[in-house]
């Protein structure tokens, strides 16, 4: 193969070099680009644009693989915990029994918020969307942790600030959703698991205490293993971008809810409850929906469909329906959602708009009915992502800062008018 690449401009020749991954693939290294031959590239929505190297997480969009640092998501959703996964997207190797035993330690330590922080979530109003909440706690928790906002990416205080978003994070989002249903907080229990903890500081009440079943516990790690990252994403890409700037670990995952939340990205597992609902109280056919969803003057898409980088299959998205199956049956439950997402995903399977654009179920078309199965509510399934989503972004931001990248700053083609007088007031 060769090892450059030739550009003709003008009949001119430039040679540029070939970069090759891991997994074999190839890119063309355009650094010198602009210098050499005074052109810049145009990749609206970076489809086609690499914007670091990295070794976290490797997806063939192709074949629907999906690997944390090397490791099959099969096999990790299968065999790890949410905990387990976390430290090995942060620290590149499965940990051993004692690793895992001093990051669970940490974990728990940190679980606590400031008292103070905790004021603030009575100043936000009942209506407030808990993504917004979630966003503007992440980054208060700075101005009650001053240290971390020089925070080094390697050592024992890496270790700690990495351990105290993780855990914090979870604790803002329980105490988001208890504010807002008007019940009272309830603290941290050091005793529970990781996400034994979540589903207590969600669920118990004064007179009741949760009782965590292991199945649910389960159900949740897997959700969250298969949220744990996803190489360059919209979120992903914001902290990076964030971080460039050499802003904190904490303002830029804060961004990264952000960019998370909109529908199209994350925002997409509460849309399709939302649409499987609207489904089955209008009690429409699923064609009525696809129609909808082909249609070019309709701005309707079938939530949870497509995928900028799967073309085939998500794997997660197969791991989840399997688990979805599982849990229900493990509850009793019965949910006619999933009938209704049975329906779409078939039909769609026939049907030639999706398969000529390889639109198939992603990781969000299912799992908003596990989510349901273990009670939480709509307004918080992006935010459980979110959770899910932190150990992928902290390894990103770690991994900008080790390799010392330069502030993200794309160019433009600028479109607007020439140079022209400024015309005064009077004669406008
Ligand atoms: N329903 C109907 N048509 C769709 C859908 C959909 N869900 N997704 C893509 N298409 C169509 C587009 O209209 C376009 O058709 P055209 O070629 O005739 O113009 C074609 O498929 C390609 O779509 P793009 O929007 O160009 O694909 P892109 O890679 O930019 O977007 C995205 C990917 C955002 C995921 C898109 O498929 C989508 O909007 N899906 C629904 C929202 C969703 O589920 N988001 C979650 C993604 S997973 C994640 O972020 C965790």
């Amino acid at each position: 193969m060769s090892d450059k690449a030739t550009l003709i401009i003008d009949g001119q020749k430039y040679d540029f070099d070939m970069i090759t991954g891991t997994e074999n693939e190839r890119c063309i290294d355009i650094q010198s680009l602009r210098d050499t031959t005074g052109c810049i590239t145009m990749d609206p929505g970076f489809a086609n644009t690499g914007s670091c190297y990295s070794s976290i997480t490797y997806v063939d969009g192709a074949k629907g693989i999906l690997r944390y640092r090397g490791y099959p998501i099969e096999e990790i959703a299968e065999k790890a915990s949410f905990v387990e996964a976390a430290y090995l997207i942060l620290y590149g190797e499965l940990p051993k029994a004692d690793q895992l035993k001093a990051f669970s330690a940490r974990l728990k330590e940190h679980a606590p918020i400031h008292t103070n922080l905790e004021h603030h979530f009575s100043g936000f109003p009942k209506s407030a969307p808990p993504m917004a909440i979630l966003s503007a706690m992440l980054n208060l928790i700075s101005c009650f942790h001053p240290e971390v906002l020089e925070v080094p990416t390697t050592g024992a205080e890496f270790d700690r600030t990495a351990s105290l978003l993780l855990s914090k994070v979870r604790t803002i989002a329980a105490f988001a959703y208890r504010m807002a249903s008007g019940k009272p907080i309830n603290h941290p229990n050091p005793h529970l698991t990781y996400c034994g903890n979540f589903l207590h500081m969600m669920f118990s009440d004064p007179y009741q205490e949760y009782e965590v079943s292991p199945v649910v516990d389960r159900a949740l790690n897997l959700f969250l293993v298969l949220h744990a990252d996803h190489e360059q994403n919209c979120s992903t890409s914001t902290v990076r971008v964030v971080g460039s700037s050499r802003a904190n670990l904490f303002s830029s995952v804060a961004a990264g809810v952000c960019a998370l939340w909109g529908p199209l990205h994350g925002g997409a597992n509460a849309a399709v409850i939302k649409m499987l609902e609207d489904i089955r109280q209008s009690g429409r056919p699923a064609s009525y929906y696809i129609d909808r969803a082909k249609d070019k003057n309709d701005p309707f898409r079938l939530m949870g469909f497509g995928h900028r980088v799967y073309k085939n299959f998500d794997p997660r998205s197969i791991i989840l329906k399997k688990q979805v199956y599982n849990l229900l049956e493990a509850l009793k439950l019965d949910d006619q959602l999933l009938e209704i997402a049975l329906q779409l995903e078939e039909a769609t399977l026939k049907d030639d708009y999706f398969i000529s654009r390889n639109l198939y179920p992603n990781v969000d078309f299912y799992s908003g009915i596990l989510l349901r199965a273990i009670g939480i509510p709509l307004n918080m399934y992006t935010v459980m992502f979110a959770i899910g989503r932190m150990p992928g972004w902290i390894a990103n931001w770690k991994e900008l800062h080790d390799h010392k990248l330069r502030i993200s700053r794309p160019r433009q083609i600028y479109t607007g008018s020439r140079a022209r007088t400024f015309v005064p007031m009077t004669e406008r």
